[in-house]
């Protein structure tokens, strides 16, 4: 805004870093909440008159050119959002090669490029501070000033995000403003009770954040494949479901600590799972059963929330005042294990909390699942970004935004 205020976008090369990493099915985009939430700031230099160079990441490509993680659906679909606002895109076939310099020269004033996945440059993701700086030297060349607003990768020292800012004027795009917004709200004066629903699959993902919550939280809802790891700690037979045997130490502490402080923590009392993992591809009807968490059964992996849970879940969330969801409760891709998750979403809906669903998955499950996504208070584009910010992490990509 200030750059745009000033006039200094107009007739210039302005590279933005948006973070357009969506689920995929084959060439299927099956979310594009994060290439909608990207649009604006580009529509807003475009139409300031700026020549628009948008890149990002999509996958782990091995710093390779690798098809299968090519942006080139993305593009279509970019294209197709801007086109409403009559701005024409293009698409380069390379980053930093002939393909996205003849791109960008061709570019006149409000036009868009996006150019292909920047991790097909092993300089993208190097350790190695000199191979990520001559990489971030051949992004510089392509434009005049960069603008951050990938919020999704801001935790990821990589070079279009932490070393490329170094070397451009540079500013905050409204997407990364709008979520440091939200996000300061759970972190510093958060209305009580604050509850936190977690889910998704490991534990140790999630370490760092309750280690954090259990200072904040009034309320810690469990789910998702991580909780097996916590049923286990409290002494219940997990059958065959996912279990971090390593964690067991850590998760009992949490357990411990969170009593100690009045923290609560909410585990389900029943689940839904099979003895064989669901095919996701085919979404063919599998055999669910649903066991009270006491007696889950020595072959059946565990793969939602159960009945009596969601209820019981739905009432924890029922009068807080603040909400923070991340991760989903079960595997809410096939149709048999989605309900935990819907029930959550529609708690998340019902309460009159202030509530933000952060997390890659959790905000792309309640879009997939339906539900209209102005239901929420605000649903983030970033997962682990918004986990570290939470946990009160320097990201690099916001450092680097600052200096
Ligand atoms: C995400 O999906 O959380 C971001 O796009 C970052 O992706 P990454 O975990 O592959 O770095």
């Amino acid at each position: 805004d200030d750059l745009i205020g000033q006039g200094q976008v107009a007739g210039k090369r302005v590279f933005v870093r948006a973070d357009l990493n969506v689920p995929l099915a084959g060439q299927t985009i099956t979310d594009d909440g994060r290439i909608r939430a990207a649009v604006p700031t580009i529509t807003r230099l475009a139409e300031a008159g700026a020549r628009v160079i948008v890149a990002s990441h999509l996958g782990r490509p091995k710093g390779e050119p690798d098809p299968q993680f090519s942006l080139a659906p993305v593009a279509a679909r970019l294209g197709e959002l801007l086109s409403r606002d009559g701005i024409s895109t293009a698409f380069a076939a390379d980053t930093v090669g002939d393909s996205a310099r003849s791109t960008v020269a061709g570019l006149a004033d409000g036009q868009v490029a996006l150019l292909e996945n920047l991790r097909f440059n092993a300089g993208e993701t190097a350790k190695d501070d000199a191979e990520r700086g001559a990489f971030a030297d051949e992004l510089a060349a392509l434009a005049d000033i960069y603008v951050g607003d990938g919020f999704g990768a801001v935790h990821r020292k990589h070079a279009s995000v932490y070393d490329l800012p170094a070397r451009l004027p540079h500013a905050a795009g409204g997407l990364i403003a709008t979520e440091v917004g939200v996000l300061k709200k759970l972190t510093e004066d958060v209305t009580r009770p604050y509850a936190v629903v977690l889910g998704g699959s490991k534990v140790s993902d999630k370490l760092g954040v309750i280690d954090h919550l259990l200072e904040k939280a009034d309320r810690i809802l469990v789910g998702g494949g991580m909780v097996f790891t916590f049923l286990k700690a409290q002494g219940h037979e997990v059958g065959k479901s996912l279990l971090q045997e390593d964690q067991l130490p850590v998760v009992r502490e949490y357990l411990e600590r969170a009593e100690a402080k009045g923290v609560e923590f909410v585990l389900p009392v029943d689940v839904v799972g099979a003895t064989e993992f669901p095919d996701l591809k085919t979404q063919a009807p599998s055999s669910p059963v649903t066991a009270a968490v006491d007696a889950i059964p020595a072959d059946v992996i565990g793969l939602d929330i159960g009945p009596e849970s969601r209820k019981l879940f739905a009432a924890k969330l029922a009068d807080a005042a603040t909400v923070f969801w991340n991760g989903p409760m079960g595997v809410f891709e096939h149709p048999d294990y989605a309900d935990g998750t819907r029930a959550v979403a529609q708690a998340l809906i019902d309460s009159p909390a202030f509530t933000v669903v952060g997390g890659g998955d959790s905000a792309a499950a309640v879009r997939i699942l339906g539900f209209d996504e102005n239901a929420f208070g605000h649903i983030s584009t970033g997962g682990g970004a918004s986990l570290e910010y939470l946990e009160g992490k320097t990201l690099p990509g916001l450092a680097a935004l600052e200096g």
